[in-house]
């Protein structure tokens, strides 16, 4: 039998999944990695160049200097492969790159990786019975083209800031950043910040300036958080106007500020796909993604880490094994009609809900069920129960008391039961 040829783009833990699932089973599938950066991980390689790097490729990490996980090591691990025991429950964006190199050395990923390789483009060749895939890479200036049998995005989706318009920023005369291009505190000693937008970045980042800014506001849209904050943090509405050297908020109130840090988050961005492959973007809505996963026109395209408000690798695993059972057909997709149904109904139920557009692949709480769905779609083992617990009680943790939530220690009990204490 002819091996089904398989191009995974991007080596960040998405990529690394995929490749790792594919490569076991060598019989089935001939895998290829394409990473464009020298190294594996993703945006979990911290830099402290903002910008490009030095080959002239846009800075891919969204990392600062002082970022822990604000998940525990015990759920973001891939289930199969856990984080050193030794090592405490929020760990540095050092500590997570080390994982995922070891895992990549663990399963023997490497081999497969072409590093330093660039996706160009990719195009479907519609043949008689199948789709065949074009793609075009860059390595070290020679451009080549190799055809594949299916494709497998892992490009992240952390990498371009989502910039807001706001009345009169062309008039502020102080600086404004993206979270994406903040790295250390000291850049902002003794100024006010405004930190806009309450995601995780806003959270995390407010909390990081505040050891060196002067003071710092949260500004945001949604019901104030309930958590204590440092004495030098509040929080204020969202902002309707900038002047030269001031904000008005949603309240009318006006204050002065040094810095406008937006943490506003990040658009999806799959430059390399042609526009033949018909993939859309609309106001931060990917279509047409079955299961926010395979592309329902051309099943052979697909894409890992579509989703937001999760807990990524667990759920890249899932993702993976999905695509997996579809390629290898040990599994069926519905008709290409019956796709597109269940794409509007998942994606009406959300409108149903109150939720707008760009909402479109968030999760929360209900990408455990999610998670379990596509398991038994795919005829594989779901996630212990343990990962959701976990996950539940530390967002409500986390809603409690931002400041002191990365203190605590977590274990894994069984698969239901975990161990929760203060770290000392
Ligand atoms: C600031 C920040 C903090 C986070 N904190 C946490 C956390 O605490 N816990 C957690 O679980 N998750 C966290 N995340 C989420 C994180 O995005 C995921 O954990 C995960 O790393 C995403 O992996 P990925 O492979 O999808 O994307 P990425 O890590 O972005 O990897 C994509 C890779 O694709 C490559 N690539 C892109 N385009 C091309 C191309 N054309 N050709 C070749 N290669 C290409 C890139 O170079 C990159 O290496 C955080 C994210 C950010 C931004
Ligand atoms: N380990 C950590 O501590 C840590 C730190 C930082 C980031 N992260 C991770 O990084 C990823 C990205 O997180 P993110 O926070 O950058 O992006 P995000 O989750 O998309 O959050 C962006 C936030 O900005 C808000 N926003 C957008 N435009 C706005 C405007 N004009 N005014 C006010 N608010 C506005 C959004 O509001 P709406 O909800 O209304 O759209 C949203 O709440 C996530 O996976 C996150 O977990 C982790
Ligand atoms: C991070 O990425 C840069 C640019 O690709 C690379 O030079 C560096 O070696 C990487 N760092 C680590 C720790 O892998
Ligand atoms: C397509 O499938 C049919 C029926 O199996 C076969 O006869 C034909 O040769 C195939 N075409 C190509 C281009 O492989
Ligand atoms: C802001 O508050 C934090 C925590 O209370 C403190 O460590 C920091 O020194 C304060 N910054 C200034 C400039 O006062």
């Amino acid at each position: 039998m002819m091996k089904i040829r398989v191009a995974v783009i991007g080596c960040g833990a998405a990529g690394l999944c995929a490749l790792r699932h594919l490569t076991a089973r060598p019989e089935l599938f001939d895998a290829v990695g394409f990473e464009q950066l020298n190294n594996v991980g993703g945006t979990w390689n911290y830099t402290d160049k903002i910008g490009t790097y030095d080959n002239g490729i846009p800075v891919q990490s969204s990392m600062y200097k002082n970022l822990r996980t604000n998940l525990p090591k015990e759920v973001m691990a891939f289930p199969d492969y856990p984080f050193p025991s030794n090592l405490p429950s929020f760990v540095s964006h050092e500590v997570v790159l080390k994982y995922l190199e070891n895992y990549c050395e663990h399963f023997n990923l490497q081999q497969y990786i072409k590093l330093e390789t660039r996706i160009d483009k990719v195009e479907p060749i519609e043949g008689e019975n199948q789709t065949e895939w074009k793609v075009t890479s860059t390595c070290d200036g020679t451009t080549e083209c190799n055809k594949f049998d299916s494709v497998i995005v892992c490009n992240g989706h952390y990498a371009v800031p989502l910039l807001p318009e706001i009345p009169g920023m062309d008039k502020f005369t102080g600086t404004i950043v993206h979270s994406h291009n903040y790295r250390v505190p000291e850049e902002f000693k003794d100024q006010v910040v405004i930190c806009l937008g309450a995601g995780s970045s806003g959270q995390d980042i407010c909390l990081d300036i505040a050891t060196s800014a002067k003071q710092v506001i949260l500004s945001h849209n949604n019901t104030p958080l309930v958590t204590p904050l440092p004495s030098n943090v509040s929080q204020k509405p969202g902002i309707s106007e900038l002047t030269a050297d001031s904000v008005v908020y949603k309240d009318n109130t006006v204050e002065k500020i040094d810095v406008l840090l937006l943490c506003t988050g990040y658009k999806y961005d799959f430059p390399f796909l042609d526009d033949v492959c018909k993939v859309g973007i609309m106001d931060e809505r990917v279509t047409p993604l079955y299961k926010h996963i395979i592309h329902a026109k051309y099943p052979s395209l697909s894409f890992i880490g579509i989703c937001k408000q999760i807990c990524p690798f667990p759920q890249f695993q899932n993702q993976v094994q999905f695509v997996l059972s579809m390629l290898d057909k040990s599994q069926s997709l519905p008709s290409y009609e019956a796709m597109l149904v269940d794409i509007d109904r998942d994606f009406n139920e959300r409108l149903g809900r109150g939720l707008p557009t760009r909402y479109a692949h968030h999760m929360g709480m209900a990408q455990w069920d999610y998670n379990d769905a596509i398991a038994h779609l795919g005829g594989f083992q779901t996630i212990p129960k343990v990962w959701k617990a976990m996950y539940a009680q530390v967002s409500a943790r986390r809603k409690e008391n931002l400041i002191t939530y990365k203190k605590r220690q977590y274990d894994i009990v069984d698969n239901v039961l975990f161990k929760e204490k203060l770290d000392v």
